[in-house]
C-alpha cells in the first residue's frame, strides 16, 4: 500500500517535537523520542549539539554533560543571531554572530551547518522509525519544518531555513549520532551552493511558526467563527498571531476560513525570562529556570514579561493601522497562550489583563484542544501547549500562507434595513 504521511517538525530553541499525520485515515501521532520515558519527556528531543572529542552528539540533555564538552544549547537562536546580533544572550565562548569557531580548528562554521546536521539527525530518526512501523507500505513523507519568521520573508529567513532543511534532507543517511566533525565542512559547502528546488519538486517545506499555531487551532474541535489571538512563548522566541475565523458567504456551504490579521516574531522567550529571574534571585540561569518551572505563581514580574506584553499590544495595533477589522463585535476575541514559556502564571495574567487599543477586548481565554484524531489525545491534552505547533505543521489544511497585505481593509457598512413587503405599499 502507498501511504503518505505529513511530518510536522517543530524545531524549537530548547526542544524539538514531531507529530505526523497519516493521510490514509487522517489520524495524528506524536513521535516519542524515548519510548521508555513517560509523558511529555518522551516527546521532547533537546535541541542540543555537543561536540565531544571528534564526534557531534545530538539531543543530549545537560544531565549527561562531561568536562571538556562544547555545548551549543540554542543553535536555533544562533541562526537568528546572524541577522540580528542584538538578540544574543547565550554567553557562549564558541558561538558569536551566527558563526561557531570550535577550539583547535581553523575553520569557522555557520550555525546553520550545525542546525542542518541536527535536523538531518531528526529526519533520519523519524524516517527509520516510520519505516519500521509500516514495514509493508511504500511510504511517502512530506516534511514541514517550523520557522520563526513573520508573514513577510523580510530577512530572507525563509530561504535560509529551506536551505538548512534541504541540506539536512541530503545528508540524513550520513549523519549518525554521534556524527563525524568532518561533516560540518560538508554541510557548510552544501549550504553555500544550495539551490532550493521549486515546491513541486521537493518534499520538505518551511512554514512560519505563527501559521502552524493557527493551523493547530483549525485542527481543534472548537474552531468557531470568531476573532482569535494565539501567543506562543517558546524558550527563544515569541510568536503572536491575530486572525479572524469567518464564514465565506460567497462560497457554497459558506465554509469557515481564517484570515490572518497581524503577526509578529520576537527573540524573547523563556530563556530571557530565566536571565531576568537569575538577576533578581542572584543565581545561575539554569537554577532560575528550574525554580521558575516549579514555583508556580510566586514569581516576580520581570522586564521580559513586559516585552512580550508590548509585542502582543503592538501586533494588535497593526490590525488597527491597516483597518483589518472595524465592527466592534469582531474586535472581541479569545486568547490562547501556548508554548512552554507560556506556562508562567505571571505572564498569563499580564497578557490577560493587558488593555488593548482601538476597542479590542479579550473575551475569553481558552486552552487549545488537540485534534480528535490525535492518538492518545486525552493523555496528551495536558501537555498539548508544547505540541500544538508540531500538530499544526502536520496539518493537511490547504489554507496556504495568507499574508495580511493580501487581506483587504474592511469598510464600515451600516446594517441593511429589512426590505418592506410590497403588499404594504400596494394593498390588494
Ligand atoms: N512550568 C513552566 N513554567 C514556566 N516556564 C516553563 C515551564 N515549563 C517549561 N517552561 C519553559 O518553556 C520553555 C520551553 O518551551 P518550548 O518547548 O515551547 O520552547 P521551544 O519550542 O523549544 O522554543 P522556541 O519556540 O522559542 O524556539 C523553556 O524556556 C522553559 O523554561
Ligand atoms: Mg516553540
Amino acid at each position: 500500500m502507498e501511504r503518505t504521511l505529513i511530518v510536522g517538525v517543530d524545531f524549537g530553541t530548547s526542544s524539538t517535537k514531531v507529530i505526523w499525520q497519516d493521510l490514509s485515515d487522517n489520524h495524528f501521532e506524536a513521535f516519542r523520542w524515548n519510548p521508555s520515558e513517560a509523558g511529555l519527556a518522551a516527546m521532547l528531543l533537546p535541541s542540543t549539539i555537543v561536540v565531544r572529542n571528534d564526534g557531534i552528539h545530538f539531543g543530549l540533555s545537560d544531565v549527561g554533560a562531561r568536562e571538556g564538552d562544547i555545548r551549543l544549547s540554542s543553535i536555533k537562536l544562533c541562526m537568528l543571531c546572524r541577522d540580528n546580533h542584538a538578540i544574543c544572550r547565550c554567553g557562549s565562548s564558541v558561538a558569536r554572530r551566527g558563526v561557531v569557531c570550535l577550539p583547535g580548528m581553523e575553520a569557522a562554521y555557520p550555525a546553520s551547518a550545525f542546525a542542518s546536521l541536527f535536523l538531518a539527525h531528526v529526519f533520519r530518526e523519524v524516517e527509520t522509525r516510520l519505516a519500521t512501523q509500516f514495514p509493508d507500505d511504500s511510504l511517502f513523507l512530506i516534511w514541514n519544518v517550523g520557522c520563526p519568521m513573520d508573514y513577510l520573508d523580510e530577512m530572507n529567513r525563509k530561504h535560509e531555513w529551506e536551505a538548512m532543511a534541504g541540506v539536512a534532507m541530503e545528508l540524513r543517511h550520513e549523519v549518525s549520532n554521534p556524527a563525524a566533525v568532518s561533516l560540518l565542512a560538508e554541510a557548510a559547502v552544501r549550504l553555500n551552493n544550495f539551490v532550493v528546488a521549486a515546491p513541486k519538486e521537493r518534499n520538505y517545506f518551511v512554514q512560519p511558526e505563527g501559521l502552524a499555531a493557527v493551523k493547530a487551532f483549525l485542527e481543534s474541535p472548537h474552531a468557531l467563527p470568531k476573532t482569535y489571538a494565539i501567543v506562543d512563548v517558546g524558550a527563544g522566541t515569541t510568536e503572536v498571531s491575530f486572525f479572524f475565523n469567518g464564514r465565506i458567504m460567497k462560497e457554497p456551504g459558506q465554509p469557515l476560513r481564517p484570515s490572518y490579521l497581524a503577526d509578529s516574531t520576537q527573540a524573547v522567550g523563556g530563556g530571557r525570562i530565566d536571565l531576568d529571574l537569575a538577576d533578581v534571585w542572584n543565581c545561575a540561569p539554569e537554577d532560575a529556570r528550574r525554580r521558575k518551572e516549579t514555583c508556580g505563581s510566586k514569581i516576580p514580574v520581570v522586564p521580559s514579561v513586559g516585552m512580550i506584553c508590548v509585542q502582543y499590544e503592538r501586533t494588535c495595533g497593526e490590525i488597527l493601522k491597516s483597518q483589518k477589522l472595524t465592527a466592534a463585535n469582531d474586535k472581541r476575541f479569545d486568547l490562547f497562550v501556548i508554548g512552554g514559556g507560556g506556562r508562567l502564571r505571571p505572564l498569563q495574567d499580564a497578557l490577560c489583563n493587558r488593555s488593548l487599543p482601538g476597542g479590542f477586548v479579550r473575551e475569553g481565554r481558552q486552552q487549545l484542544q488537540a485534534p480528535k484524531m490525535l492518538k492518545n489525545r486525552l493523555a496528551i491534552q495536558d501537555c498539548y501547549d508544547f505540541l500544538a505547533n508540531a500538530c499544526g505543521l502536520a496539518s493537511s489544511i490547504s489554507w496556504e500562507y495568507y499574508p495580511p497585505r493580501e487581506v483587504p481593509a474592511m469598510t464600515y457598512q451600516p446594517p441593511a434595513r429589512p426590505a418592506r413587503d410590497l403588499d404594504e405599499y400596494y394593498p390588494k
